[in-house]
């Protein structure tokens, strides 16, 4: 290669390199003034990614799921690019506090717990809570699950729940991260029964030959994306939603992602 091919060889990766950098420099978060033509900036939503079919990992390692997918669409609606963020579910409310994401969506509830720190858009799906067990088990009813150890994810409504119920019904509770791991846990005997919503245990059950019952004493909020407190985004993202509610898009991905309303 003469010297003077290698020389524009390497201007041309340089150039390459450096339109690379520009771009990503573009992109501040949704609370940042930047404003271009194409793009207002990237939003960045905070997950836990252990919750099918709201959010999960497919085999490429890629986010998907009903929030995800719903997610992307209050994105593009809104004129921003979106970067999702994986956490435990314990730290979202945290990562909003501290402004680290511009939103959170993660099949939260909307409790009035939660609304002391953050703020919640309108509702876009109701779910109960299931008691989940292995298709032998003969834990059929509250009532049985005296002595049992019962597993749910640290930092959810269904945490708290339990600790109300075991007070009456005399389980064990054990605390984990990642729901994921809850039914991993209760696949190899660790636990006996698992607790969660009921939309997401009912996907569990089908795809793993796995059984379980309803709770008849729940009574919680529907899920909502979760905002910093007083974000000026709540309002540009409520808008979205009440549009998808209206217009059919909510429920077509419902569909896709088959969730069961309850
Ligand atoms: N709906 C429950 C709650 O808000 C559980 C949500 C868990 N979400 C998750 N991505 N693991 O507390």
């Amino acid at each position: 290669m003469s010297k003077k091919v290698m020389f524009s060889a390497l201007s041309i990766i340089l150039l390459i390199v450096l339109a690379a950098c520009g771009g990503s420099e573009g992109s501040g978060s949704a609370n940042a003034e930047s404003e271009s033509s194409e793009s207002k900036g990237t939003l960045v939503m905070g997950t836990s990614a252990d919750f099918p079919p709201f959010e999960s990992f497919n085999p490429e390692g890629e986010f998907e799921g009903f929030d995800v997918d719903l997610a992307h669409k209050i994105a593009e609606e809104l004129g921003y690019e979106l970067e999702i963020k994986d956490m435990k579910f314990d730290g979202l409310i945290g990562s909003l506090q501290s402004d680290r994401v511009d939103m959170v969506m993660a099949g939260m509830s909307a409790t009035e717990d939660r609304q002391k720190n953050v703020d919640f858009s309108t509702e876009y799906h109701h779910s109960g809570e299931m008691f989940v067990t292995t298709k032998d088990s003969n834990i059929k009813s509250l009532e049985d699950l005296e002595g049992k150890v019962v597993g749910v994810q640290l930092g959810t409504i269904q945490y708290e729940g339990a600790e109300e119920l075991k007070k009456e019904y005399n389980f064990e509770l054990k605390s984990m991260d990642q729901a994921t791991t809850l039914i991993q846990e209760l696949k190899t005997g660790r636990i006996d029964v698992g607790y969660m919503d009921k939309t997401v245990a009912e996907g569990y059950i089908e795809e793993q030959g796995l059984a379980g019952f309803d709770d008849p004493t729940t009574s919680s909020p529907g899920m909502a994306v979760a905002f910093p407190k007083d974000s000026d985004l709540k309002e540009d993202v409520n808008a979205v939603i009440e549009q998808f509610l209206e217009d059919g898009t909510i429920d077509e991905l419902a569909k896709k992602w088959e969730l069961t309303e309850d």
